[in-house]
């Protein structure tokens, strides 16, 4: 009896989760954490110098997703590519960066790769309860806060933990929801695990406004991206970010919304 009165309050709470308070109050409070800028070169992120030629296709995208934010308030964004190691990560640090630079918004990465999460190597956090942990045993939700820098980063511990389950759990819906109702200049940056990799991605993908596809010069093919966006919906993209472009326009030739074209980074161009 005891028993089916919870499940019942669990099903009641599954189709109207309440927004999560611990997320909320994290989301407000970021905890400070240590940073300099010669870090942000040295582990590729270039976006948080706008002189620096290299963030010029990131503020590229930058321009297009605050677009989306004001003409319909979209701003809770997957980053997602058909297959791994296109440089996913690099891109989502990348535009949280360059996106962190407009006052008028407060910028948030979020690692969403619950398995293989990077965002805290790249940013160099050590967290003690990644959102891994959270999803999967509450306690508290981590924020960090990058010292100078405008950007908060929500970092995973990854490893091989029930993904699927934990992103259709109903803490998950509560964080989202969180998320979703927290001040309205938040915009969320959310670096996701290749579609074909898992269910991941496309489970996420019901919580998000919209998403953008990393793919990879030479590499991606066209049946690659366009599977990924009907696996994903036409309706939430926003856009295919080409990597390690190596020169010329890129045509529109995939029959998808736009298209942004990020170089490759000096060091690899040599
Ligand atoms: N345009 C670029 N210029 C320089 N380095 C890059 C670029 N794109 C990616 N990289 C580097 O390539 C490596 C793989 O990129 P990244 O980890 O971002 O890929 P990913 O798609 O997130 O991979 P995974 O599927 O494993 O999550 C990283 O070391 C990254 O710094
Ligand atoms: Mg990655």
């Amino acid at each position: 009896m005891h028993s089916s009165l919870n499940q019942m309050a669990g099903d009641a709470a599954d189709r109207h989760p309440l927004p999560d308070a611990t997320v909320a109050d994290a989301l407000d409070a970021p905890e400070p954490v240590g940073w300099a800028p010669e870090r942000a070169l040295a582990g590729g992120i270039y976006g948080f110098n706008s002189i620096d030629p290299r963030s010029r296709s990131f503020n590229l995208v930058r321009g297009r997703l605050l677009e989306l934010k004001r003409a319909r308030n979209m701003r809770l964004i997957g980053v997602v590519s058909a297959t791994p190691n296109v440089g996913k990560s690099f891109v989502s640090a990348n535009i949280s960066a360059s996106l962190s630079r407009d006052p008028q918004i407060r910028t948030f990465a979020v690692d969403l790769d619950l398995r293989r999460g990077s965002l805290s190597s790249q940013f160099g956090i050590v967290p003690d309860n990644g959102l891994n942990d959270y999803l999967a045993n509450g306690g508290r939700f981590e924020t960090y806060l990058l010292d100078g820098e405008a950007l908060t980063i929500i970092p995973t511990r990854g490893g091989m933990v029930h993904s699927a389950e934990l992103l259709a759990s109903a803490r998950a819906r509560g964080m989202f929801q969180a998320m979703r109702r927290s001040n309205p200049d938040n915009v969320f940056i959310c670096d996701l695990p290749p579609v074909f990799a898992n269910d991941d991605a496309v489970a996420t993908m019901a919580y998000l406004d919209a998403y953008v596809v990393v793919s990879e010069e030479g590499l991606t093919t066209e049946k690659e991206i366009k599977d990924s966006v009907e696996t994903l919906g036409r309706q939430k993209l926003a856009g295919i970010i080409l990597n390690k472009f190596k020169g010329g326009l890129v045509s529109d030739g995939y029959g998808v919304d736009s298209y942004y074209a990020v170089g490759y980074g000096e060091e690899r161009r040599k």
